[in-house]
């Protein structure tokens, strides 16, 4: 089964929830909930998407980055599956930048995130791996992985104004 997922939208008790370790990488219901991630990821404008999002309570997440209608400036970076991730600021600068979410439509917001953070996780196969990350992905990182801990971006906004219609945002980045 990798058909595309319904995406839990904000208000979905999924969406609160603390995930889950993965303690089986290669069992049967894992592999597909990685399928229907990248299913759902291939087929949206987003450039990550994270377990529970598709309504499965796990700590799993998928990472990518490319130009889309969503993000027209984003850099390009193969989804990369990100299983029991973890990550440490490499310093305290923090930048704010535009995000939006599948799970929360219609809306863009300025959120603070960390410009520079080394990150572990285990790939598909089980190998940990680690990476530094800066800037856009950086953000996206660190963005699906408030997914686990129960988190949506507009959690982060530190001013309301700072909140715009999706609309208004292509205007401005237009
Ligand atoms: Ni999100």
């Amino acid at each position: 089964m990798s058909a595309m997922a319904e995406i839990a939208q904000l208000g979905a008790p999924v969406l609160r929830q603390i995930a889950e370790a993965v303690d089986d990488i290669h069992c049967d219901g894992i592999r597909q909930l990685i399928e229907t991630l990248k299913t759902t990821l291939a087929n949206s404008q987003g450039v990550g998407l994270a377990a529970p999002q598709m309504g499965v309570s796990k700590r799993l997440i998928i990472v990518a980055s490319r130009p889309t209608t969503r993000y027209p400036y984003a850099p390009l970076m193969q989804p990369t599956v990100m299983i029991n991730p973890s990550f440490t600021p490499l310093s305290e600068a923090q930048e704010k930048g535009w995000e939006g979410c599948l799970s929360i439509p219609g809306i863009r917001a300025l959120v603070p995130r960390y410009t520079d953070i080394s990150i572990d996780y285990l790939d598909s196969q089980g190998q940990a791996v680690t990476m530094v990350l800066s800037g856009f992905v950086a953000r996206v990182f660190q963005h699906e992985y408030d997914h686990l801990d129960g988190k949506v971006y507009l959690d982060r906004v530190v001013d309301n104004a700072d909140i715009v219609a999706e609309s208004e945002f292509f205007k401005l980045v237009g």
